[in-house]
């Protein structure tokens, strides 16, 4: 059995009731509204936000995933697949986990409305479960999601190089949804406000790993269903090359400064500065932060009961850690 696979068994029941949540959930519209979200839900990943969610649920000291655990670990995923529908309109992105995207199967008014009646419509199933709380976490992360979003844009307009500014935009774009998975997981499975706060933080420094495992991506040529180098051609400067411009003054720094603040982010420059970053340790110094977050994740589970599902989260973020795609 893969590693994911390992993890998921420990919630193989409950993923099977989300599973069933998500499809019905995903029901519901009329004419073509229904043609975009049937079109959505065969293309469905990986299901980490979900399990992160029941996982969660399960290794508070109450030990159960409640149906208000289920309903919560799906509005989070369409949560999440609404930002990445309306995320890929803003980046004109053709092709998602290798296949179209919904702004090329159908187009960017029907993914955009998609986008937003998903999002309307899991706020209005969160209000009729009668706890704010659930609530105010959704609305918080949809907040969050929206404002990092605007400042990474701000960002690669602006050239800025800064890698404090970088990473507060990937605590809003990212670390604030598998955050808002792990604290959903503990107030609906019933956790103490101590284990609460315990994975709401555990969930935050996860997010952290996953985003700079992702940019790391970026500077191979693996495949992971998009081009190398496809940051670097938005204007985004994420962490390894922040870490090589801050490396002193030099020649190679001049040029690649020039070639950010320009803009002029051609094939062959794209190259260059992927080059640059990787010569100059930037993958070494990302790696070195991603583990910093790693670490500090593990000691949060530490403090939880001892549980299959405690250990389960530790395998899952070294899965993240560690994965190639
Ligand atoms: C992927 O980033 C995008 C996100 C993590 C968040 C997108 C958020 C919004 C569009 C705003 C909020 C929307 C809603 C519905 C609340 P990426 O472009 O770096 O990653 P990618 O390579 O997977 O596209
Ligand atoms: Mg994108």
């Amino acid at each position: 059995m893969d590693r994911l696979g390992e993890i998921r068994k420990v919630v193989s029941a409950e993923l099977v009731a989300f599973q069933q949540e998500y499809t019905a959930t995903m029901q519901g519209g009329t004419g073509w509204l229904q043609d975009c979200l049937d079109f959505l839900t065969k293309k469905q990943g990986k299901q980490i936000r979900p399990l992160l969610t029941l996982l969660s649920a399960k290794a508070c000291s109450g030990h159960v995933v409640t149906p208000q655990t289920v309903q919560c670990a799906v509005f989070l995923e369409i949560l999440h697949t609404a930002s990445l529908v309306h995320d890929d309109v803003i980046d004109g992105t053709r092709r998602r986990r290798g296949n179209p995207t919904l702004n090329v199967a159908f187009d960017n008014r029907l993914a955009v409305l998609t986008g937003d009646y998903l999002l309307s419509s899991i706020v209005s199933r969160a209000a009729d479960l009668d706890d704010r709380r659930i609530v105010r976490v959704l609305a918080g992360l949809g907040r969050d999601l929206a404002e990092g979003e605007v400042a990474e844009l701000e960002l690669a307009d602006n050239g800025t190089i800064n890698e404090a500014v970088y990473m507060q935009v990937i605590r809003k774009k990212t670390a604030s949804l598998l955050s808002a998975c792990a604290e959903l997981g503990s107030l609906s499975g019933g956790g103490t406000e101590s284990e609460r706060e315990t994975l709401r933080d555990f969930g935050k420094h996860l997010g952290y790993c996953f985003q700079i495992r992702d940019d790391i991506f970026d500077y191979y040529d693996a495949e992971i269903g998009k081009p190398t180098g496809h940051d670097l051609l938005e204007g985004k400067i994420t962490l390894p090359l922040l870490f090589a411009l801050s490396q002193g003054a030099s020649a190679e720094i001049d040029t690649a400064r020039h070639i950010i603040l320009s803009k002029d982010f051609t094939e062959e420059n794209v190259k260059s500065l992927i080059d640059f970053a990787k010569r100059a340790g930037g993958i070494t110094y990302a790696e070195q932060v991603m583990d910093e977050h790693f670490r500090a994740a593990n000691n949060l589970l530490g403090t939880l009961p001892p549980s299959p599902a405690a250990q389960a989260l530790k395998k899952l973020s070294a899965y993240l850690v560690v994965r190639n795609h």
